[in-house]
C-alpha cells in the first residue's frame, strides 16, 4: 500500500476532464492537480519550451511527495514524455499511450481519426504508436486549434461550434474513419456536439479513461494502491487564477476546488 497522492499536471484547466477519469477510476486515491494556467496554451509552443515547463511541474509536484504523476495533457505527453521519463526517478504516465492503444481497439475499419492541438498533430506521435501496433490501419490527422478557446468561452455546443466542428471534420469523415481520438484535455467537453457531427458511426475515444486504467493497473501490480483509510484529500495548484479555473471546475468535475496560486518558474 502507498498512500501517497497522484500528481497529475496539464497547460491549464482541460486536464480536469482527466482528473475526473482518475476520480472515478481510482477513487480512493489523492490527487495532487497543477494547471499551468499563466503559460497556457501549449498546443501553439515548441517541443523545447513544453519540456522546459513540464520539467519544472514535475520538480514542483516531487515537492508534494507523489507517488506517480500523469501528464494530462496531450500536447506535453506527445512532446515530453520520453525526456521527462529519462530525467526524473517517479513513475510518469501521459495520456497518448493509452489513447492510442485503445484506438487501435475501437476500430473495425482501420482508418483512425486523430484531432488534437498543432503542438501534438505535429509530433505524429499518436499515429507513430497506432501503426506501431498495427500497421494496416489507416491515421488521418487533423489540428483544430480554434476547439480550446470555444470551450474555454463555455461555447461547447453553439451554432459557431457546429460549424467549426464541420470545417474541421469534413476532411476526415471523408476518408472513412469509424473512430474518432479526442486528442486534447479540452475536447471531452464538445463530446455532444462533435458526436453529432461525426455520427453515430465513427466511436469516440477518448484517452483519459483509458489513462486511469493503465495507471490503476500500475498501483495493483506494484502493490501502490492507496488503503482508502484516511479521508480524501484533492489538493489543486495554479500558476495563475482567474475566474475561469472555478467556470471549467464545475463543468467537468461537478464541484469547485479552490486551487492555490504558485510560482512555477521558480522550480
Ligand atoms: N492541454 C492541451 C492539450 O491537451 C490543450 C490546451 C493547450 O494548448 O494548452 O493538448
Amino acid at each position: 500500500m502507498d498512500n501517497r497522492p497522484i500528481g497529475i499536471f496539464d497547460s491549464g484547466v482541460g486536464g480536469l476532464t482527466v482528473a475526473k477519469q482518475v476520480m472515478k477510476v481510482l477513487k480512493n486515491e489523492n490527487i495532487v492537480y497543477f494547471g499551468d494556467t499563466a503559460r497556457l496554451p501549449y498546443g501553439s509552443k515548441s517541443k523545447e519550451t513544453v519540456t522546459r515547463f513540464s520539467k519544472q511541474i514535475v520538480r514542483f509536484l516531487l515537492t508534494k511527495n507523489v507517488k506517480a504523476i500523469i501528464i494530462a495533457c496531450n500536447t506535453a505527453s506527445a512532446n515530453s514524455l520520453e525526456e521527462l521519463r529519462k530525467t526524473f526517478d517517479v513513475p510518469i504516465f501521459g495520456v497518448v499511450v493509452p489513447g492510442a492503444s485503445e484506438a487501435v481497439k475501437a476500430t473495425k475499419n482501420k482508418k483512425v481519426g486523430i484531432i488534437g492541438t498543432l503542438g501534438t498533430v505535429r509530433t505524429g506521435e499518436y499515429k507513430k504508436l497506432i501503426c506501431e501496433a498495427d500497421s494496416s490501419i489507416q491515421v488521418f490527422s487533423k489540428a483544430c486549434p480554434l476547439f480550446v478557446p470555444l470551450v474555454e468561452e463555455g461555447w461547447t455546443n453553439t451554432e459557431i461550434t457546429k460549424l467549426t466542428a464541420k470545417e474541421y471534420l469534413g476532411e476526415l469523415l471523408k476518408e472513412g474513419i469509424d473512430s474518432l481520438v479526442l486528442g486534447c484535455t479540452h475536447y471531452p467537453l464538445l463530446k455532444r456536439c462533435i458526436g453529432d457531427i461525426v455520427g453515430e458511426n465513427v466511436k469516440l475515444v477518448d484517452p483519459a479513461k483509458e489513462t486511469a486504467i493503465t495507471v490503476k493497473n500500475f498501483l495493483i501490480d506494484n502493490n501502490m494502491i492507496n488503503d482508502g483509510k484516511e479521508d480524501k484529500n484533492h489538493i489543486f495548484y495554479v500558476s495563475d487564477y482567474t475566474e475561469q479555473f472555478d467556470v471549467l471546475c464545475e463543468k467537468a468535475l461537478k464541484k469547485v476546488y479552490k486551487p492555490q496560486v504558485i510560482d512555477i518558474e521558480s522550480y
